[in-house]
């Protein structure tokens, strides 16, 4: 079976790395490169991250470095103490530093559009940080939207919010280029928190992956444990925002979607960053998004174990 090529534009980040080795060890994918954002940390570490990831992993593939900064909003993730993912954004876990591997020479937004257009329209995005990057390469190739097969995204919310009450963060962060990507007339699927915080794994995952005996086992469990003992401290629960981007892809009987017409908040004191989910048909606008409403958590935490336990082994 041919496999899809993908590339994750991400802001490493501990559920982004789980999602990106699921993706490494789908049999179902090829991803092609590796993109960074400034988000869940800065973009010094988010960069870092994904070069020292795919070292620890055998692998070479490129890895880019992408936005230090969104479009508009003056969003710049400052060192943090935060426990949702750390001072690195890899909780507590150090990875060794990359020493062979080095930064691809184009920016993400170059090396998407080069990609893109290499592949002939066969291209599908994964997008699990703010969209800086992915707005920035469809302001400069208007023709973008054309080589693009789909975009599947982690971020917003048909109700609610995390980083305020009415925006999810990867959105809030970067409003501007969220809106840019949304009104592109790609083909994209959302996975918001309606479904996400639902994506909880439990010790018993953990403990399946750390006997994987794989380091692509190892990195999982490792970080499934810092969530843990971060859920214990009174941090958020080991929610797979990312990963369950990347289910919707390749394993979409895990989840229910529903087409909707959906924008983005770019202007309200209060609202700011909000994805406005039209439910209700009450625009008369045609739907431009499948949004993610259901999910079955425990089909879900059985492909995410599986899949990263049967992952590919690289000679
Ligand atoms: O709101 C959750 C999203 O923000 C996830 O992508 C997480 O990694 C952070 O980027
Ligand atoms: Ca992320």
């Amino acid at each position: 079976m041919k496999k899809r090529p993908f590339i994750i534009d991400c802001d490493t980040g501990t559920d982004d790395a789980i999602a990106i080795i699921a993706a490494l060890c789908s049999p179902q994918v090829e991803v092609k490169a590796i993109t960074s954002v400034n988000g869940n940390v800065n973009h010094g570490y988010t960069s870092r991250n994904n070069l020292d990831l795919v070292e620890y992993l055998g692998l070479d593939l490129p890895v880019a470095k992408g936005a230090v900064q969104p479009m508009m909003s003056g969003f710049v993730q400052v060192e943090t103490t935060d426990l949702t993912h750390g001072r690195t954004g890899m909780g507590d876990l150090e990875l060794p530093r990359a020493s062979r591997s080095r930064f691809d020479s184009r920016i993400a937004s170059q090396l998407i559009y080069d990609m893109a257009v290499e592949l002939e329209g066969e291209l599908e995005l994964l997008v699990i940080g703010p969209m800086t990057n992915i707005a920035i390469a469809l302001l400069q190739y208007p023709d973008l939207p054309g080589l693009v097969k789909h975009i599947w995204f982690m971020g917003g919310a048909a109700r609610g919010g995390n980083v305020t009450p009415t925006a999810e963060f990867n959105i809030w962060a970067d409003p501007e280029a969220a809106q840019v990507v949304i009104r592109s007339g790609i083909p994209m699927t959302m996975v918001g928190l309606d479904v996400t915080e639902k994506a909880i794994m439990v010790e018993e995952d953990a403990r399946k992956l750390r006997i994987a005996g794989t380091r692509e086992g190892e990195v999982v469990a490792l970080l499934l444990e810092y969530m843990f003992r971060r859920r214990d401290a009174g941090g958020e629960n080991a929610l797979m925002h990312d990963a369950l981007a990347f289910a919707a892809a390749v394993c979409p009987e895990c989840l229910t979607f529903e087409e909707n017409f959906v924008d983005v908040e770019c202007r309200g004191q209060y609202t700011y960053g909000h994805t406005f989910v039209d439910r209700r048909k009450k625009t008369g606008k045609a739907p431009n998004v499948s949004v993610a409403l259901g999910l079955d958590t425990t089909a879900f935490r059985k492909w995410l174990v599986d899949t990263v336990l049967n992952g590919v082994q690289r000679g």
